[in-house]
């Protein structure tokens, strides 16, 4: 089965084409997005009228795109799979209204697609991962631990209280005036600086040992940075300092919650998932115990459509399909 996957929830426009026969097994033929941070850059953040506009201009272009690299016409195709939300909702809109175009003039079968389980299921694109596994997907606008105990079977354990994991790296670029997207800034300076040479705290949830929270954190820099002797601070060493503490947070929950629950394989997703640190200390801390840590490439880390065409295509396998009169929505629970 040939599949057309669409996705356009916050600021990337994506399109992607795979070919699948079994649930979770896909060879990617094409995966072009669209990438807008030059457009929200000088605001320090996404902008939602303009992000729902730019996809209104790129949308045709990326789909285009990716059926020319994919060497098919849309008479090639077996299905679309498009994202249905969470999300921006003129953004998701966009994305949605132009695959049910498709699917109405080609008569080709649609299903729509949450966001998160494309996440979820991202790390299938590229590794065999049996199932449970254990998932934390880490972005711009979620932070939650996962137990993916089948297709659409997905169990959430913990999440964030407040901010999201890249929200925290995204206001706190901002607040150091590194500029947006604020996680790979961080990231890249993070290398030149000594994580252990500014004390940050490192919150807990009580009674909720699989929950995040980032604001205290968020909060800490910008005191620090408010300070008169901020000036005496190096931004590699605040850089690194910062992320050696978001990445402590992120990992006691996630190995915390595969203990308990007795899960062998991490899966590390989203675009935080993007950050190298959190990658190799992750890994290294999971290996300790014999647990295996499975992470999609970057390019599948950061909002894509293959993963929104994987996280469809299992119901697709199935013959199933969504009406032409569902609707965005921009809360949509898993
Ligand atoms: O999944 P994604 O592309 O979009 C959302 O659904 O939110 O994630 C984007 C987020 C941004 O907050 C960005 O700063 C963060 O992922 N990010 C990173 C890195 N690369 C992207 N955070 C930390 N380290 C990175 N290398
Ligand atoms: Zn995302």
């Amino acid at each position: 089965m040939v599949i057309l996957g669409v996705e356009s929830s916050c600021d990337d426009a994506a399109a992607a084409v795979i070919e699948t026969t079994q649930p979770g097994v896909a060879i990617v033929r094409s995966s072009v997005v669209a990438n807008q941070d030059a457009i929200h850059r000088r605001y320090g953040g996404i902008v939602p009228e303009l992000a729902s506009r730019n996809h209104v201009v790129t949308i045709l272009p990326v789909i285009h795109e990716a059926l020319e690299t994919a060497g098919c016409e849309l008479g090639d195709l077996d299905a679309l799979a498009v994202t249905r939300g969470p999300g921006l909702v003129g953004s998701l809109l966009v994305g949605l209204m132009c695959v049910k175009g498709i699917a109405q003039s080609t008569g080709l079968p649609m299903v729509t697609v949450n966001h998160i389980e494309g996440h979820l299921l991202a790390p299938l694109i590229e590794h065999r991962v049996e199932m449970p596994y254990l998932a934390l997907v880490v972005s711009g606008g979620h932070s939650a631990l996962f137990i993916v105990e089948d297709f659409g079977s997905y169990r959430r354990i913990g999440r964030t209280r407040d901010d999201a994991a890249g929200e925290a790296f995204d206001k706190v670029a901002k607040m150091m005036g590194l500029g947006y997207p604020g996680g790979k800034v961080i990231d890249d300076l993070a290398r030149r600086g000594n994580p252990a040479r500014i004390k940050l705290p490192r919150a807990r949830v009580r009674n909720a040992p699989f929950d995040f929270s980032f604001s205290g954190i968020k909060t800490a820099v910008a005191m620090l940075l408010a300070d008169s002797s901020a000036n005496a601070i190096e931004p590699a060493d605040l850089a690194a300092s910062f992320q050696e503490a978001v990445v402590d947070m992120l990992i006691r929950p996630t190995i915390a919650a595969a203990r308990e629950h007795d899960i062998e394989t991490i899966a590390l997703t989203g675009g935080v998932a993007a950050n190298s640190r959190l990658r190799s200390r992750l890994t290294e801390t999971a290996a300790a115990e014999g647990r295996r840590v499975v992470a999609p490439a970057l390019k599948y880390c950061t909002d894509n459509a293959a993963m929104i065409a994987i996280a469809g295509s299992w119901r697709l396998l199935r013959g199933e399909r969504d009406p032409l009169d569902l609707d965005a929505e921009a809360s949509l629970a898993l």
